[in-house]
Formats: C-alpha cells, sequence, structure tokens
C-alpha cells in the first residue's frame, strides 16, 4: 500500500497557516493561469468578498463558492502577469463593516491542471512517453514518475520537454505518470500540479485492482 502511493507522498502538500484567532485567513491560489480561487476560513457569517491589484479597479466578487448558501470563498478572472503584482483581498460582513483586509503576493502561488493525454510508443528498442500540458508555455517544468511491474517508483529531474524515454523495454508492465508547474526562470512556482491520469505499456504479471490510479489530494 505504502510504494503503491510514492507518487503522492513526493507531492508538496499544500501547507496553508491557519491562524488560531477568530479573523479569517484569506488563501488564494491560481489554477492553471485561468482564474483565482481564493477562500476563506471562517463560515460564522456570510461575509462579501472584494479584491484589488495594485494599479487596477476594486473587483466585486464575481462568483461565489457557496457551502450551504453561505460564501466560502471567490473565483475571478486571472490576466496575464497579474502574479507578479500585490492583490489586495477584503471581507465585508453584511452590514458593510470590514472584517479583514489581507495582501497576497501570489508570484509562486499557481497550480497548474495535470498533464494529460499521456502516450508510450515503442521505437528503436526505447519506450517514449508523449504528452501534453495544460498550458501551451514555455515556463512549464514536468517530472516523470515511472514504475517497473511493482518495483520502487523512479522519478524523474524536472525537464521542459514534454517527451521521455527508457531503453530497452522489458517484458513487463510500465506505469507512468507526470506532473509539471511553472518553472524558475519564470518565477517558480511552489506547488505542483496533481499527477496526470497514469498510462500504462506492456503486460504485467500482477494484474491486480489494487493498483488504482492515485491523485494528489
Ligand atoms: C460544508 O459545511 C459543513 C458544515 O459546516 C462541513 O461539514 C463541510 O465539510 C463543508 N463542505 C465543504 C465542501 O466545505
Ligand atoms: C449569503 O450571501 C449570498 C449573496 O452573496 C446570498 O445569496 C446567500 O443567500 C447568503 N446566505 C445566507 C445563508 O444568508
Ligand atoms: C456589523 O456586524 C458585525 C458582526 O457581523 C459587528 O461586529 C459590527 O459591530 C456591526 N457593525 C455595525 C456598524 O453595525
Ligand atoms: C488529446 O488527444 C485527443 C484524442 O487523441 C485529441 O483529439 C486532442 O487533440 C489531443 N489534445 C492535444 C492538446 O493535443
Ligand atoms: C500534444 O502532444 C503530442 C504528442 O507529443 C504532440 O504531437 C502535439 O503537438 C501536442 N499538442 C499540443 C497542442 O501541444
Ligand atoms: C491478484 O491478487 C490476489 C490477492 O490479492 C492474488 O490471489 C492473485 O493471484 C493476484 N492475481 C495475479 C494475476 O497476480
Ligand atoms: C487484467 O487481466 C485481464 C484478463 O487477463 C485483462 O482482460 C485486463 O485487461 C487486465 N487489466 C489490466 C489493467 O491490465
Amino acid at each position: 500500500m505504502i510504494l503503491l502511493s510514492v507518487c503522492l507522498f513526493l507531492g508538496i502538500i499544500p501547507s496553508f497557516a491557519f491562524s488560531a484567532s477568530s479573523e479569517p485567513k484569506i488563501n488564494c491560489l491560481i489554477i492553471n493561469l485561468d482564474y483565482i480561487s481564493c477562500t476563506w476560513s471562517e463560515h460564522e457569517a456570510n461575509y462579501s468578498f472584494k479584491s484589488k491589484f495594485l494599479h487596477e479597479e476594486i473587483l466585486d466578487c464575481p462568483k461565489y463558492l457557496r457551502n450551504d448558501s453561505v460564501n466560502v470563498g471567490c473565483i475571478f478572472p486571472y490576466e496575464k502577469t497579474q502574479r507578479f503584482s500585490l492583490l489586495k483581498t477584503w471581507l465585508y460582513s453584511d452590514n458593510g463593516s470590514l472584517v479583514t483586509e489581507q495582501p497576497h503576493n501570489l508570484k509562486a502561488y499557481v497550480k497548474l491542471h495535470p498533464p494529460f493525454n499521456l502516450s508510450v510508443v515503442e521505437k528503436e528498442s526505447e519506450l517514449w512517453l508523449y504528452w501534453n500540458n495544460s498550458r501551451n508555455s514555455l515556463c512549464i517544468e514536468n517530472e516523470v514518475c515511472h514504475r517497473i511491474d511493482s518495483s520502487v517508483w523512479k522519478i524523474t529531474a524536472p525537464s521542459t520537454r514534454t517527451v521521455f524515454s527508457l531503453p530497452f523495454p522489458l517484458k513487463k508492465q510500465y506505469k507512468f505518470q507526470v506532473r509539471a508547474r511553472i518553472e524558475s526562470s519564470c518565477g517558480q512556482s511552489m506547488f505542483w500540479s496533481d499527477w496526470s491520469e497514469p498510462v500504462y505499456w506492456g503486460s504485467s504479471e500482477a494484474n491486480n485492482s489494487t493498483d488504482k490510479l492515485h491523485k494528489d489530494v
């Protein structure tokens, strides 16, 4: 069971600091460079949310995340390069009074969607793994995790290439997963994407249902 989940354990666990006080803590993450998702920690009251990037207009929340009709987060559009600029967020209570104002530096807070369309082909006695990244960008680095039958998982050093090869395929089952993040020359993100869906090559003697795909939480 432990061996099966090594890709998972190699993941960065998003560790948000929750404050002990009752003042809500607002956490924001840029999802796939498509939109920003901010959530807050206190759900006793129904807060409304505003945000503002430096030198831009104040934005009322266009789309709330709700739990039991209580606002628990907000989703708003992300535009190119905004992550290098300071974001301020505010929560207001029903009567309009300000609950909290918080600054966010989101440069390293980008979480991409996992790589997809993984495919494996055998050519010239090698196995070649290909995939697509969720954004068409030179700023993305990838980590490949692979395993032969039930041996230990191996993880490669990050690379911006979307191809990976292994020599001399054995008569065994190969399993691959890939994850991605913004790389250092573009302002590295501290978050990896979740692992992709796995792709398999070859057949295994251990064809069993325990080896389910696993993902980061
Ligand atoms: C919604 O709120 C309930 C009760 O406060 C909590 O148990 C549950 O985990 C919340 N669900 C989500 C998705 O946050
Ligand atoms: C919370 O506020 C939203 C508007 O932002 C409203 O639609 C919703 O009904 C409110 N929920 C409660 C429990 O008052
Ligand atoms: C607004 O509501 C908060 C609690 O939600 C309360 O602490 C505050 O005193 C109220 N402000 C006014 C002006 O009524
Ligand atoms: C992913 O694969 C599907 C089916 O093979 C194909 O239609 C699609 O264009 C591929 N996506 C990309 C980004 O290449
Ligand atoms: C997706 O990956 C395939 C295989 O590497 C590649 O041929 C194709 O151009 C990629 N599509 C996009 C949109 O990058
Ligand atoms: C699958 O697992 C079961 C027990 O978990 C074992 O009895 C069986 O032999 C396995 N099948 C193969 C093909 O390895
Ligand atoms: C497991 O074995 C069965 C029968 O041998 C085969 O039909 C099935 O495709 C195998 N599943 C996987 C995931 O290899």
